[in-house]
């Protein structure tokens, strides 16, 4: 096995235990809010984001376990966007994750509620961090400003006002760094600031920048050509967004994508363990699902 599978398995396998461990307590009156949240969030993602990190604080020279409830945060907050995503009164969709989306089985106020359940709880998470003060407060900071107005609520705003327009190069690119790149971006800042350094966390903004781009760029090409058994999601769902797929076509976005993961790489020239989220970020390129 590659050194990049096992560092990823390690990573994987944490995230997983950490998870499991959530919203489990007895007695709980209030437990099918509780089978909600874990119906949604055990239910298999990619675990990018925790991914990023741990490894980031590894990277710039702290301890990757202490990362772990910061990464697995994100991963509340990533998913409750998730389930909001799909509702019907946002994207309508009916399968995530390789499951029936949240509210086909819960119901739509539940959904909202596992939502609101799994945002809370992320805070409550990063609270709860068995890190310094000050390492705590600095991720509270960023995980609030990526998650919030000015970013990934912000973005999905954008994204809704943007559908049946035909919304220019330079709008798209804010929408989607804005409802993809700003998680990415606390995902990779947070790893730097548990390590307590400052000095890389714009290097590291810089490639969660180019990596999210990407990373949504080649989403919505999945949208197109992918295949819903490996995506866990359906396709042909986003003919009224606006993307980049639509403005400029698969070969261009297929070129973007190259040109940005290769920004990002570059933009981990300060780190001197820089293997894993080189390859990383390559193998995102082709990625299908
Ligand atoms: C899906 O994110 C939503 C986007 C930002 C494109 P992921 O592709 O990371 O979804 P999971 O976590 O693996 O399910
Ligand atoms: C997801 O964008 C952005 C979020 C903040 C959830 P999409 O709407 O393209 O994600 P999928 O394709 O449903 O996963
Ligand atoms: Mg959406
Ligand atoms: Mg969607
Ligand atoms: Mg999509």
């Amino acid at each position: 096995m590659s050194d990049y599978q096992k560092r990823m398995d390690g990573y994987l396998e944490a995230v997983e235990a950490f998870l499991s461990r959530q919203f489990e307590w007895e007695p709980a009156p209030q437990k099918t809010v509780l089978q909600a949240m874990r119906y949604s969030l055990l239910a298999g993602g990619k675990r990018l984001r925790p991914v990023l990190t741990m490894e980031f604080c590894r990277a710039a020279g702290g301890d990757w376990q202490q990362a772990l409830p910061f990464g697995c945060a994100l991963e509340m907050i990533h998913t409750y966007s998730l389930i909001h995503d799909d509702l019907p009164c946002m994207d309508n969709d009916d399968y995530r994750r390789g499951k029936p989306t949240n509210h086909k089985v819960f119901g739509e106020a539940m959904a909202v509620l596992a939502g609101d359940g799994l945002l809370t709880a992320a805070f409550e998470t990063v609270a709860a961090a068995d890190a310094p003060a000050e390492t705590v407060v600095r991720n509270l900071a960023i995980l609030s400003g990526c998650a919030g107005v000015r970013g990934m609520v912000g973005g999905q705003v954008l994204d809704l006002e943007g559908e049946d327009k035909a919304l220019d190069a330079g709008q798209i690119r804010l929408l989607q760094a804005m409802k993809t790149g700003a998680l990415l971006r606390a995902a990779c800042c947070m790893g730097v600031s548990t390590a307590g350094d400052r000095e890389r966390m714009d290097a590291a903004a810089q490639y969660a920048d180019a990596l999210g781009l990407a990373f949504q760029i080649r989403d919505d090409m999945l949208d197109v050509i992918g295949d819903r058994a490996k995506l866990g999601k359906a396709t042909g769902m986003d003919a009224h967004k606006s993307t980049f797929v639509r403005l400029y076509g698969m070969d261009a976005c297929g070129r973007m994508v190259r040109e940005e993961t290769d920004k990002a790489v570059a933009a981990l020239a300060p780190f001197a363990h820089r293997d894993f989220l080189t390859e990383l970020a390559n193998r995102l390129v082709d990625r299908d699902h």
